[in-house]
């Protein structure tokens, strides 16, 4: 399936409420490079793509293999152009934003990895088969959406089969997702069942009236979250860190970081690499500042690294030789078309014509009220 200098996409389909997200990003515009400067929550976007940065970079090693779960429209491409992954497979439900995905690809210049892309609900369809046998991964990255797959048990193992199956020994999954902790919090502080400020809004529902989050029972907790020029008013999932890693470490996986974002800055301060990262990416604005409410949004969310326990993952060894003939392949091979996406169905039969072209458009979490205090001001970037 995959061939060095080539791209190929395939389809996976929504069900449930994910055809009701896959909607909402499918509807988020694609913005220029001009519009994306002059975002009202350029800070944010920024400082999120740090710390996907930071952690691509301290997990991975040239010539890693990398599965992407939600991977929008390829925001974090150049990320794994720049940690030297040698293939890439990015999964997602919103097929606008995979077309989005082809065309930034198809933009990278210098030496990349190849690329197949899937579209389709990747918590609900089983993976391996849509997958080039014998394909393994040294990583799964999911970033900022493993919070769709906590509607229910079924979809969260769906996940982990999905991030385990063909992970080696040793290697990592990874992301960022929404920090119970802060959300639940956020939650009792208020009189009624919505918070926010003028970047971000989370609406609890009348099912949640009582505020009651039993650790037990820690799937199914829907909120409508709100992000000024990306959601509106979507359907997510409370994420109990502690369910999360304990039915993990019954896919071989184990929790090695979990970070609320405020923290992980914080812990970054010592890093040179991090530092720089953060410089280069131009994080802060000109006056060095970082907006408040930009600052809270930021709060809601955790990072989170798990190890599949055994050996370790190779670090690449070789892949300098293979990125070195990416590096010599005419720019014209790494092309990807739209048409290559390629579909997957829930029940793993696909059907060959499956094209883009031919498919419509389509408690009480006790431990959060433990958690540990908000960092002060003093702590903002
Ligand atoms: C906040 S965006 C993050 C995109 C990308 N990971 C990034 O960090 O730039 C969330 C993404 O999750 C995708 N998504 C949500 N549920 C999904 C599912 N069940 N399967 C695949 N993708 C999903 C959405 O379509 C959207 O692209």
């Amino acid at each position: 399936m995959a061939q060095v200098g080539s791209v190929e996409t395939r389809v996976l389909v929504a069900m449930g409420d994910n055809e009701r997200v896959a909607e909402h990003y499918n509807r988020v515009e694609q913005r220029g490079l001009r519009e994306r400067r002059e975002s009202r929550i350029i800070r944010l976007r920024k400082f999120n793509n740090w710390v996907k940065d930071v952690l691509i970079q301290q997990y991975s090693r040239p010539g890693y293999t990398v599965l992407d779960f939600a991977c929008g429209k390829g925001g974090d491409l150049l990320k794994w152009q720049r940690a030297m992954a040698l293939h890439y497979v990015g999964c997602d439900t919103a097929l606008v934003s995979l077309q989005q995905a082809v065309g930034r690809y198809s933009e990278i210049t210098g030496p990349k990895f190849t690329c197949s892309l899937l579209w389709g609900d990747c918590f609900a369809v089983d993976l391996d088969s849509y997958l080039e046998p014998g394909l393994t991964f040294d990583l799964v990255s999911c970033q900022f959406a493993i919070h769709y797959a906590f509607e229910n048990e079924a979809r969260v193992r769906q996940m982990l089969t999905n991030a385990t199956a063909r992970l080696k020994k040793g290697g990592y999954f990874l992301g960022t997702t929404t920090d119970s902790n802060v959300l639940l919090r956020k939650l009792y502080a208020v009189q009624h069942l919505t918070f926010g400020n003028p970047v971000y809004a989370v609406r609890f529902t009348d099912e949640n009236a009582r505020k009651c989050f039993r650790k037990d029972q820690p799937f199914g907790h829907k909120y409508f979250f709100t992000l000024d020029e990306q959601v509106e008013d979507c359907p997510e999932f409370v994420v109990h860190m502690p369910a999360f890693a304990r039915i993990a470490e019954e896919y071989g996986l184990k929790l090695i970081e979990a970070k609320n974002l405020h923290q992980f800055w914080v812990d970054q301060q010592t890093v040179d690499a991090s530092m720089k990262s953060f410089e280069r990416n131009k994080v802060l604005g000109h006056d060095r500042s970082f907006p408040c409410d930009e600052w809270d949004a930021i709060y809601l969310y955790t990072t989170f690294v798990f190890q599949k326990t055994g050996d370790m993952a190779p670090l690449g060894l070789g892949a300098v030789d293979a990125l070195q003939r990416l590096s010599d392949l005419n720019e014209d091979k790494l092309r990807l078309e739209p048409s290559q996406i390629i579909r997957m169905t829930v029940q793993g039969s696909m059907t060959v014509d499956d094209t883009v072209d031919s498919v419509p458009q389509v408690n009480a979490m006790s431990d959060s009220r433990d958690s540990p205090e908000s960092p002060d001001s003093s702590s903002r970037p």
